[in-house]
């Protein structure tokens, strides 16, 4: 992820490069997981008899992640006599919501550790092309993850809006089929960080899908002329420096161990009948 800004993080330790390319896909994932798998929220529902005595005009009901809302029991007056009924919110959105959190986990543990492969070990990360050529999957696979995963729980999500709806749950109460009894919904529950979550679930796909090219562009399947034309493209999208790989390993004259060891997969896909390669070849 976003190698180019952990490069320059390498050369200047001290620059807030370093920072920048650690916080966001590291921190996007973090919004993600603590906004959903954090959620804790109620609704509060009045029940007003006929006669007063029996009635309740505050019932909570509380619900948080995982949200098996069939296993969130309250208790609510029958209006006839001090008897009371159990019931249950209905639904079950846990195997969304579980696979979102575990996604977002995944990927904020594997971006720190890539983070960390890419500042210290940077020398072992180029070697055989095993880093980048690893990179390349697990990027393909978590933006894969983060689509289905943020498509489920935004599913999910709707069907918990529908279950914890107080007028919803109003409709369950044998109290309230009597036109005699006053039912109201004092409060619903808050949803603006379960809204959240959704949202960074896809942001996090844009983020992950849109490193696949750049994570692509290490790999070194691309032919090595790639780099003149990289020049062009960086215009496009500004918020990536991109071109950095090139730039780098070609420019700098550094590192001359990662040069030997790229000259051949260069080669290699050199020969491909693609376009780029054949594109670059006269200049
Ligand atoms: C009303 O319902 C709540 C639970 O939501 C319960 O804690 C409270 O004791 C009830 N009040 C009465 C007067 O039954
Ligand atoms: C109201 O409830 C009380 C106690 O539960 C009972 O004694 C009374 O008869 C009830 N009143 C009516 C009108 O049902």
């Amino acid at each position: 992820m976003q190698r180019n800004k952990k490069k320059k993080a390498r050369r200047h330790p001290n620059s807030s490069h370093l920072e920048t390319s650690v916080i966001n896909p590291v921190l996007f994932a973090i919004f993600a997981f603590a906004t959903c798998g954090g959620y804790s929220g109620g609704l509060r529902l009045s029940v007003d008899c006929v006669n007063k005595t029996d009635s309740n005009l505050s019932i909570d009901v509380a619900f948080a992640y995982p949200f098996r809302l069939h296993q969130v029991t309250f208790e609510v007056p029958t209006c006839e006599g001090k008897e009371r009924e159990k019931l249950a919110l209905t639904g079950d959105s846990s195997s969304s919501a579980e696979f979102f959190v575990t996604v977002a986990v995944f990927a904020f543990l594997y971006s720190l550790a890539a983070t960390v492969v890419y500042i210290f070990f940077q020398n072992k990360y180029r070697e055989n092309n095993r880093g980048p050529l690893i990179d390349f999957i697990v990027t393909v696979v978590f933006s894969f993850l983060w689509l289905v995963g943020s498509s489920a729980w935004a599913k999910g999500l709707s069907d918990v809006k529908v279950a914890t709806d107080p007028k919803e749950v109003l409709l369950l109460m044998s109290a309230c089929k009597q036109p005699s009894n006053k039912c109201m919904a004092v409060h619903s529950p808050v949803m603006s960080s379960l809204n959240t979550s959704v949202v960074f679930g896809f942001l996090n796909f844009i983020l992950w899908a849109g490193n696949i090219w750049f994570v692509f562009k290490e790999t070194g399947w691309h032919s090595s002329g790639q780099r003149y034309l990289s020049e062009p493209m960086e215009k496009h999208s500004s918020s990536y420096s991109q071109g950095r790989y090139a730039q780098d390993s070609y420019g700098s004259g550094g590192g001359s161990g990662q040069q030997a060891s790229l000259e051949p997969s260069s080669d290699e896909f050199g020969q491909q009948p693609s376009g780029p390669a054949s594109f670059a070849n006269p200049i």
